[in-house]
């Protein structure tokens, strides 16, 4: 048993893979730096893993490794969760804060799912709570809508907040890469897990989009408000049309307002197309980007790396120094705020533009059939580009753009497109962001 020396405030690592070796050797690095800042030494105190005779990096002392979390979290007045998944890390996290010590986590998939929980027990139990690496990784982003923005009132928060997809749709851009390919390239890269599902299928968004509207709006949303659609629908051919257009593709998350009798918020994830001349456009590789929308501030961009040890460990730390400074001088960090409890809305009520690729019949009168659906349903056309098809001789590509408008109406409206006998096939549905 590693014994604390006196005065030192006590730190717990539960997780020391790629996120957890980096926030020891920080830990390990920067000691002195880090006493300076708390005021008090940071004593690492215990390392809990699946399986201690695994070969680890140098900077790891073996004798801080244990299988026994539970007893690491109850000698620890700082618990740092970077060992992901909802249990045990649920349990252990409860069990830490139940006892007074703070938490620092990573978990965006727990706090996703079941955040109120963690909240109600850190609130409970008057212990600091803090999440900065859930979200964006090394970006702050957490702490600015937290607690920078408190007194403002946010409208939207708008990003790229999952490295992987970006990688991949980056790839598949100025490559011309299809789907797999471009995720195989990931995952040699190790960006992308072995599965890689919970990126590829907007899980991963999703969380994180769940964590940014429960801050930005002070309302409860949980992952499963969200409404999320993945990328793996995404063709070479679609992202061919894009660029074609003047856009690229993008896996967004969105939180927004929506004002009105329907006073609320609409959470969601799905590929968009956004304008070439628009910032996100220009976010390449695994990156993260993200604007937040206030009514007094205006716009605000944030901007860096999402993913990564060591990048995810320089934001855990941020947070261990704030927590510990706590301990030390007294005084406790924001708890959560969901006075607001607006209610969430399905993604029918948000307000968007969709661009439509439909493979019709190119012969006389097509062209109104197809312009008086959009009537029917109350969705203007903004604009409307027609060519020959690549197969087919009788068939046309025709690319309808609209203005916006809801969603289901915009839903409805693809809905019977794709019924009427002079549409071969919808090739492809994206919304449109950012114009
Ligand atoms: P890894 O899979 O690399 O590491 C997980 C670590 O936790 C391993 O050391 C593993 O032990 C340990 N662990 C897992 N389950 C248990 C258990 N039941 N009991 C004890 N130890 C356990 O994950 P990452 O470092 O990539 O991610 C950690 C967290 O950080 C996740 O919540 C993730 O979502 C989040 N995150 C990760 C980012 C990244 O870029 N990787 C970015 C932002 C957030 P062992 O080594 O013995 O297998
Ligand atoms: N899988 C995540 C990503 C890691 O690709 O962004 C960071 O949360």
């Amino acid at each position: 048993m590693v014994v604390a020396h006196e005065g030192a405030v006590r730190v717990a690592l539960l997780g020391c893979g790629v996120v957890g070796t980096e926030v020891a050797r920080l830990l390990v690095a920067s000691q002195r730096d880090l006493a300076a800042r708390v005021g008090a030494p940071l004593e690492l105190v215990g390392i809990a893993v699946r399986d201690v005779e695994v070969p680890r990096d140098p900077v790891v002392d073996p004798a801080l490794l244990t299988t026994d979390a539970e007893a690491l979290v109850d000698r620890a007045d700082v618990v740092v969760e970077v060992m992901g998944g909802i249990e045990p890390a649920r349990t252990l996290l409860l069990r830490a804060l139940a006892r007074g010590a703070a938490v620092v986590t990573a978990n965006k998939a727990l706090l996703g799912q079941d955040g109120p929980t963690l909240y109600a027990a850190a609130d409970a139990a008057g212990a600091d709570l803090y999440f900065e690496a859930a979200v964006a990784g090394a970006i702050p982003l957490v702490r600015p809508v937290r607690e920078s923005l408190a007194g403002d009132r946010i409208t939207r928060v708008l990003g790229i907040v999952n490295g992987t997809t970006n990688y991949v749709l980056d790839q598949m851009t100025t490559t011309g890469l299809e789907l797999d390919q471009a995720v195989k390239q990931a995952q040699e890269l190790g960006y992308a897990e072995a599965d890689p599902t919970a990126d590829v299928e907007g899980f991963d968004a999703a969380a994180k989009a769940a964590i940014l509207a429960s801050l930005a709006f002070h309302t409860r949303v949980s992952v499963d408000e969200v409404h999320r659609e993945g990328i793996s629908s995404v063709t070479a051919d679609d992202v061919e049309w894009a660029g074609q257009t003047g856009h690229v593709i993008k896996l967004l998350a969105i939180a927004e307002r929506v004002d009105g009798p329907d006073d609320g918020v609409v959470v969601r994830v799905h590929p968009a197309l956004v304008p070439l001349g628009h910032p996100l456009a220009g976010v390449h590789g695994a990156f993260n980007a993200v604007f937040v929308e206030a009514e007094a501030a205006g716009e605000l961009m944030f901007y860096g790396r999402g993913a990564g040890g060591a990048p995810t460990a320089s934001a855990v730390l941020g947070d261990v120094v704030t927590v510990a400074r706590h301990r030390v001088l007294g005084g406790k960090g924001p708890v959560e705020s969901s006075y607001a409890d607006l209610p969430v809305h399905p993604v029918a009520q948000a307000l968007t533009r969709y661009q439509i690729h439909l493979r019709v019949a190119d012969r006389p009168g097509v062209l109104a059939q197809v312009a008086q659906v959009f009537s029917t349903h109350g969705v203007s056309i903004e604009a409307v580009r027609q060519g020959r098809a690549s197969v087919g001789a009788d068939l046309a590509d025709l690319l309808v753009v609209t203005h916006a408008a809801r969603d289901a109406a915009l839903a409805a409206t693809v809905t019977e497109l794709a019924g009427l006998p002079a549409v071969d096939n919808v090739q492809s549905v994206l919304r449109v962001e950012g114009a």
